[in-house]
């Protein structure tokens, strides 16, 4: 998550009956550790899953669960609450509360709040697989995505009545990040955008290898930028220790080659290609076949070293190229070394690292090259440092005029 990334958002978190209610406590959490106020309220089935005072401690703020609640003075809080909404988000959505929603039903101060609003409505719901895949059901979250309404989910898997199927609720973290998500303008709407992240593993015999220090957290926070602002992505990443970003399409390889395998079999698909593993430049010509042992007279193993494929540059050179963005991380003279290797791979643009301490670290400060110069952006965390780079990705595309 980025730093204070929905700062300014106010939302309205209805609550259902569901056991899912328990999930609510950690999104509370997740959504004002991201610096959006949040405005609880909660039908009368909720206050029966988890208490108001819990939800109230976790918002900052008192919950709403009735529409007669003499604390609004003009007694219309369905009026005065949504009023002041960036959004409503609906979670855990029960199956009885979607057929009100689906019939504009408005007999509680959930129910009435939603009909009144005039912002907008996501929904998470949560109930058991017989509950989701009955008919009337399906009908009434087929009218809610007609009227506008964002379905988040459901999950599919184990559920707390003990069976297994789809109703799950999303997880507390994949529901933020859908909020967090449909906040972001959806400037690569349309656009398929591939990426390659983290290092590669070269084998030196079945249990060694070359690697280097490439976490994969900047290639993994463009990835995640790139599908909030409406794109979709494949995301090719070497061995890495981080989750998939909600809503992206991952494919783990471990060295160059395959790397370069699956980049060159996705990308005929894509608009936009974007390299940000640290791919090993040579891997050992013969990879042996047993761990390789010390021996008596002490004799020291000697590789000999073949160049791996340069997959950005393969990329560029395709008759009919997606646009190519380019990583550098150099050790020194960034300025002099970025623009001589966005030439050489013959990219439009290449995104330099000020510094290969940058490795790991939430942070991390850039400079663009392009044929027209350079530019520095400001440090920041890595994610919003790729909201800023897809942004300019985005405006540099050939047909950029075409994106709202
Ligand atoms: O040559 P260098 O590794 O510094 O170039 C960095 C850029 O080239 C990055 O975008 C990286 O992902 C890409 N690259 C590649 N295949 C290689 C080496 C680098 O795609 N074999």
């Amino acid at each position: 998550m980025a730093t204070a990334e929905l700062a300014g958002k106010h939302l309205i978190l209805g609550m259902t009956g569901g056991i899912a209610c328990y999930k609510i406590a950690e999104l509370t959490r997740l959504l004002t550790k991201a610096g959006a106020t949040v405005q609880v309220a909660m039908t009368e089935a909720a206050t029966q899953f988890i208490t108001p005072v819990t939800m109230q401690a976790l918002s900052g703020r008192p919950v709403y669960t009735s529409q007669w609640d003499t604390r609004i003075p003009n007694n219309m809080a369905h009026i005065d609450l949504s009023r002041e909404a960036d959004a409503i988000v609906i979670a855990p959505a029960s199956t009885d509360f979607l057929a009100k929603l689906a019939h504009g039903m408005a007999d509680d101060l959930l129910s009435t709040l939603c009909v009144a609003r005039d912002c907008p409505l996501l929904v998470v719901p949560a109930m058991n697989r017989q509950m989701w895949m009955n008919p009337a059901t399906q009908r009434n979250v087929a009218q809610l995505r007609a009227d506008g309404i964002e379905v988040l989910g459901p999950d599919s898997g184990a559920q707390a009545c003990g069976e297994v199927g789809d109703g799950r609720m999303l997880e507390p973290e994949a529901t933020y990040e859908a909020i967090a998500s449909f906040f972001q303008p959806k400037i690569l709407a349309g656009r398929r955008v591939l990426l390659t992240a983290g290092p590669t593993f070269e084998p030196l015999d079945p249990v060694r290898g070359i690697t280097n220090r490439s976490s994969g957290k900047m290639g993994f926070a463009l990835a995640r930028a790139a599908q909030q602002a409406g794109a979709a992505v494949h995301l090719v990443a070497g061995p890495v220790a981080l989750d998939t970003p909600w809503g992206v399409f991952r494919e783990d390889v471990q060295t160059a080659q395959q790397m370069h395998d699956a980049v060159m079999r996705a990308v005929p698909d894509h608009d936009i290609f974007i390299g940000v593993a640290a791919v090993a430049d040579w891997r050992v010509d013969q990879v042996s076949d047993h761990k390789i042992k010390k021996t008596a007279d002490k004799a020291l193993p000697t590789f000999t070293f073949v160049e791996n494929p340069d997959i950005l540059a393969a990329v560029a050179k395709l008759p009919h190229p997606p646009f190519c963005v380019g990583f550098a991380a150099e050790s020194g003279d960034l300025e002099v070394h970025g623009e001589e290797k966005r030439v050489r791979k013959s990219v439009p643009l290449l995104i330099g690292n000020l510094g290969p301490q940058t490795f790991g670290l939430d942070d991390n400060e850039v400079i663009l090259f392009e044929a027209e110069g350079a530019t520095r952006l400001p440090r920041a965390d890595k994610h919003t440092l790729a909201r800023a780079l897809i942004a300019e990705i985005a405006k540099r595309l050939p047909d950029a005029s075409l994106i709202s």
